[in-house]
């Protein structure tokens, strides 16, 4: 027999589906009207009936009775994991053994109540396995979308639409945003099927887990978007630019940077421009250019500092004589400069150890790091300089030992079109 109701839903929202399996009319009625106010319900008095919603409709997660007539809870189960392993399950029982519950959460139901329920307990059980499902979707979700991002990647550089040397930079930016992503999603993936059971983790422990498992996803998430974004700027002629916001471009760093390994315990803010405005450059160069500069702020110190990015739009022209010639002090491209407002200035300051005056000279050649082979090639400031020159801008750089080093990079501003 098939009961299957749907409640009425004038909300906008995309709300979870739950299937509710009992074959008593009144238990069956209960776990409806404790739900139904925030889910839309299906029903079923037996597993039959059952089996044939979750063919017909997508299903997020099922409250199953374990002892009914004919095939029990337990069988519904296996089934219903067989057509949608996604689907999330809370087990309800009257009498409980612990046989049957270890084969529920074997078949990996996700929690089990035992009659008579509180409407407290039942609303919570499938809250969480609701979030459960969310976080399990969200990740498949992100690891099709990254073998996408790779297979596209791929494409690009097949056809050839980029000239070679500026290809392979580029490629190579999305490549390493890309790199650290598939092992986190693959990382959160394993977390999230160790600690599906349950049974090694105290309450505590699990809530805590579960909370970060959902902060890392959210992130993956975020960084996928931003490495789309950025691969769609790829696709743009020579000379065309994204008209994409600074400020857009700065929310995409503080994302790229809260999941990069380097910043660890440091402080890390991150101002916006008063007023947005857009640059004359493809944002990938942009990006690529606070990547490189924020990442050498982090790693200025092993020890816990504080990195600040601000950016800031200057509707004059910079006045160049207050830049002096001093030994902690560098302008870069001042015969190249298209010095007209407006400009945006972008600033990457640390208080780390600062650049030591001998070593200043040498920042922005090629291969020139001061850091361990594992952590640099010395290629990074070189590509920010060449970036900046490209782009008819200005490089400043201000050091002093014990204080920290602050990098401001000032390129030609344009109006956001969109
Ligand atoms: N914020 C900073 N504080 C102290 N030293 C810095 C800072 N930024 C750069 N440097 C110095 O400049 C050198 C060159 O930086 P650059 O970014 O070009 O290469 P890298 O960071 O060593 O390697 P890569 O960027 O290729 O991973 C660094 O090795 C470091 O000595
Ligand atoms: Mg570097």
């Amino acid at each position: 027999m098939t009961i299957d109701e749907t409640s009425e839903s004038s909300t906008p929202k995309k709300r979870g589906v739950i299937l509710v399996v009992d074959d008593e009319d009144g238990p069956r009625l209960s776990v409806k009207m404790a739900l139904k106010d925030n889910y839309d319900i299906h029903m079923a008095a037996d597993g039959p009936a059952a089996i044939e919603i979750v063919q017909k409709h997508k299903i997020d997660v099922a409250v199953l009775d374990i002892r009914m007539p004919g095939m029990s809870g337990v069988d519904v189960l296996e089934r219903i994991k067989f057509l949608d392993p996604t689907i999330e399950a809370v087990m309800v029982t009257a009498f409980e053994t612990t046989d049957t519950i270890r084969q529920s959460l074997k078949l990996r139901a996700c929690d089990y109540l035992n009659k008579p329920w509180e409407i407290s307990a039942m609303r919570s059980a499938v809250s969480s396995a609701m979030q459960r499902r969310t976080l399990d979707t969200e990740i498949l979700n992100n690891n099709e979308k990254l073998q996408q991002l790779f297979t596209e990647l791929q494409n690009e550089k097949v056809e050839g639409q980029m000239a070679q040397a500026r290809g392979d930079i580029y490629a190579s930016i999305i490549h390493d945003i890309n790199g650290p992503l598939t092992v986190i999603s693959g990382f959160l993936q394993l977390i999230n099927h160790r600690i599906g059971p349950a049974e090694t983790l105290d309450a505590e422990g699990l809530a805590f887990t579960k909370d970060r498992l959902r902060t890392m996803t959210r992130q993956v998430t975020n960084c996928i978007e931003i490495s789309r974004r950025y691969l769609s700027f790829l696709r743009k002629q020579p000379g065309e630019y994204a008209s994409v916001g600074v400020n857009q471009m700065l929310t995409d760093l503080e994302h790229l940077m809260r999941v990069h390994p380097s910043q660890q315990n440091n402080e890390f803010d991150v101002q916006p421009l008063a007023q947005d405005i857009a640059v004359k450059l493809n944002g990938t160069d942009v990006i690529q250019m606070l990547l490189n500069l924020a990442v050498n702020a982090f790693q200025a110190s092993p020890h816990p500092h504080r990195v600040q990015v601000s950016g800031e739009s200057l509707s004059a022209p910079l006045d160049l004589s207050v830049f002096k010639d001093a030994p902690g002090e560098r302008l870069l491209n001042v015969e190249n400069f298209q010095n007209t407002a407006p400009l945006v200035r972008l600033t990457v300051s640390d208080n780390g150890p600062g650049i030591p005056p001998e070593v200043l000279p040498k920042i922005f050649q090629a291969y020139f790091t001061t850091k361990d082979v594992r952590m640099g090639t010395g290629l990074g400031l070189n590509i920010v300089q060449r970036l900046v020159k490209e782009s008819g801008g200005a490089l400043h750089v201000k050091t002093a030992p014990g204080e920290g080093t602050a990098f401001s990079v000032y390129l030609p501003g344009a109006p956001i079109t969109t």
